[in-house]
């Protein structure tokens, strides 16, 4: 039931050639594309919120930078994939006008509250590590434009999951106090992290048809299952007890077998109804309507300008 040019399209994607922005696809693979590339812009720039709210009080001139220059990294992963998305044919105000209706997502982890100076440990050491276990793989997605956003991204991302690490070593390894703060982080962001990766392989909607066009490249249950099994020895070397009573090695898998989320959780959290969604959305609507003036100014400007030149 495949037409000729989809059937000449997934040999080309089964022959792992790029696809590029002008050429032919299947309305579907554009759609998922843009829903995609999509979500995950909008996921970096609301993903500045938690973390913004410590530059202020982060503990030291030098934690402030590497956190600042870390929120600025987002700022910048967010733009690359809006042109990404741009490629695709939808425009940035449509995008960013469907995240603030509420019609498309961002990830579910970012409506969680960022407490301590150890959630700045944490988020780093596992949001960040959960997102590389996602987007490395993705570096060799199908759409190119995608591909390469991705290859610079993960190369931040690197950055920002070490810095993470660095902060948890150092609380882990501090005041009672400071370590109880640490393992406090571990305790409230393990399973909001496992989350990240997406529902369970039997509940995906989009996996089957996203992997058949190499947009995804692993299933969620894969990359999740490879999160645990990364992040398990580096929770024992900080000395800290991953909050699952029935963590355990299985030998005969080579994985741990651990508690999966509460998935009742999880489509709460996508429904809109996560401890931070109103204010997270609320946070981005607000800078959108607080900058109209300056677009309005930026426009007006261009205008007299085109005015002036056609004079
Ligand atoms: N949060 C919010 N929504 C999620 C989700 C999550 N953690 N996991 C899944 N969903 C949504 C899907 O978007 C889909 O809803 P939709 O049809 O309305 O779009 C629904 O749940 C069903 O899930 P599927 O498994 O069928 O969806 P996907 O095939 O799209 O898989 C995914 C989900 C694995 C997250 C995939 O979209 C993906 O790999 N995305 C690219 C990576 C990404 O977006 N990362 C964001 C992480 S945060 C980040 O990078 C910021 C950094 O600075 C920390």
């Amino acid at each position: 039931e495949m037409s000729p040019e989809e059937i000449a399209f997934q040999e080309r994607i089964d022959r792992n050639e790029k696809i590029e922005p002008k050429e032919w696809m299947p309305e579907g693979y554009r759609k998922t594309l843009i829903r995609q590339i999509g979500q995950h812009a909008h996921s970096e720039i609301v993903g500045q919120l938690p973390e913004g709210n410590w530059i202020t009080r982060a503990p030291t001139l030098e934690r402030k930078q590497i956190l600042l220059a870390k929120v600025q990294d987002e700022a910048g992963h967010g733009l690359y994939l809006y042109c990404a998305a741009e490629t695709l044919g939808v425009s940035r105000d449509e995008l960013l006008e469907r995240l603030h209706s509420g019609d498309m997502k961002y990830s579910s982890i970012f409506n969680y509250p960022t407490l301590t100076w150890a959630d700045m440990g944490a988020v780093g050491w596992l949001v960040d590590g959960a997102a590389i276990m996602n987007q490395v793989p993705l570096q060799r997605t199908s759409y190119g434009p995608y591909s390469r956003a991705m290859i610079r991204i993960c190369k931040e991302e690197s950055f920002h999951q070490r810095q993470g690490y660095a902060i948890m070593m150092k609380m882990a390894n501090g005041t009672p106090a400071q370590k109880k703060m640490a393992q406090d982080a571990l305790n409230r962001l393990w399973y909001p992290s496992l989350m990240m990766f997406g529902p369970s392989d039997k509940d995906s909607v989009h996996s089957a048809q996203s992997m058949a066009w190499k947009i995804k490249m692993n299933t969620n249950d894969e990359l999740r299952q490879k999160f645990v099994d990364q992040t398990v020895p580096q929770a024992e070397y900080l000395g800290l007890t991953v909050p699952d009573p029935d963590l355990k090695w299985n030998e005969e898998k080579g994985g741990y077998d651990f508690t999966e989320p509460d998935w009742d959780e999880f489509y709460q959290v996508l429904k809109g109804n996560g401890p931070c969604n109103k204010e997270r959305l609320g946070a981005r609507v607000k800078a959108w309507e607080d900058g109209a003036w300056y677009r309005e100014a930026m426009t007006a400007h261009a205008k007299k300008k085109a005015a002036r030149r056609s004079a």
